[in-house]
């Protein structure tokens, strides 16, 4: 039984664990992201490993990092969300740690975790997943490999362009997917709602101690769940964005699987429900053709670290 470490790194917490070659997480570490620091994220992600390879015979390091990699998986070129600017990560971490190390998208780890353990390992060939989180992630696997460009940067669907002169996205461009479904997104969403209708967004803002301002995700979440209108609507805005894209996805790749990942699943069908009928409504030939159907994740907050060490181990 060989063993590798995954490291997840996000804009609030650093996941590492150890997995094994059944994917199965053996011991888990998280950490708060210095997210501003460069410098101290590094520390961090350095600390992490430390940790967990002490006393264990360990093969590699993966780590999966929410942005975009050179193709030779060896430096952030740039975090739209995080403070990295050609960070050259590989070199820091394996040098510190003295083990092979790859560093990954973080989209594309969670994909491939999903792909292998999760969601759609039933299917041997082909996948696209999102990860709707801080920003929106992308994975594509075709011929059971996962797809990374020709420079390292494919899959980064968060980027797609759905609203022309749309919001600022964090990419320097106006109007990305991201912007639309996204977990910040959805909040930007409710907190409007909360404003123009708070007659019908009384338990969100109950939540939020009266102060539209102050709505978080988990708050949008949990309101939503217990029925209130504003939050639902919220969810089914950002499930009207994700469908067409998905739809879009599923018209240019054929895959075998359709996966949609990240917190907000928690949500359910208040996320899926509508994720799903918009998908419906903007495939052409609408029901007359043969098309994936839309899974959630399986994996929750365990993908990356899963994802990434599993990559790790292919080295
Ligand atoms: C970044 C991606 C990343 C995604 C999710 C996007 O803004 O461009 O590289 O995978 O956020 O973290
Ligand atoms: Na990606
Ligand atoms: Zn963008």
């Amino acid at each position: 039984m060989t063993l590798t470490i995954g490291v997840d790194v996000g804009g609030t917490k650093v996941a590492g664990g150890v997995v094994d070659d059944t994917g199965a997480v053996l011991v888990q570490v998280r950490r708060d992201t210095p997210a501003e620091d460069v410098g101290k994220t590094r520390d961090v992600i350095i600390e992490v490993v430390t940790e967990l390879a002490k006393g264990r015979t360990v093969d590699a390091v993966g780590i999966g990092a929410a942005g975009w990699i050179d193709a030779t998986r060896s430096t952030v070129l740039f975090a739209p969300n995080l403070a990295w600017r050609d960070e050259p990560l590989r070199q820091y971490v394996s040098a510190a740690v003295g083990l092979p190390v790859i560093v990954e998208n973080d989209g594309n780890v969670a994909a491939w975790a999903e792909f292998r353990y999760g969601a759609a390992r039933d299917a041997d060939d082909s996948m696209v997943m999102f990860t709707i989180g801080t920003g929106v992630g992308g994975g594509i696997i075709l011929g059971g490999e996962l797809v990374r460009g020709a420079h390292g940067i494919a899959a980064e669907l968060g980027h797609m362009l759905t609203v022309p002169d749309g919001h600022q996205c964090g990419c320097g461009r106006l109007g990305c997917i991201e912007q639309y479904a996204s977990g910040n997104a959805l909040v930007r969403f409710a907190r409007a709602g909360a404003r123009q209708e708070p007659h019908r967004a009384g338990a969100l803002l109950e939540l939020a101690g009266g102060e539209a301002e102050a709505i978080t995700g988990p708050m949008v979440t949990a309101a939503a769940q217990g029925g209130d209108p504003v939050s639902s609507e919220a969810f089914a805005q950002i499930g009207r964005w994700l469908g067409t894209s998905l739809a879009d996805m599923a018209q240019i790749l054929d895959p075998q699987a359709l996966v949609v990942g990240g917190g907000v699943i928690d949500a359910g069908d208040l996320l899926l429900g509508p994720t799903r009928r918009s998908f419906a409504d903007a495939l052409a030939q609408r029901g007359r053709l043969p098309v994936a159907d839309i899974r959630p994740a399986e994996l929750g907050n365990s993908a990356g670290v899963i994802g990434a060490a599993d990559l790790a181990r292919r080295l």
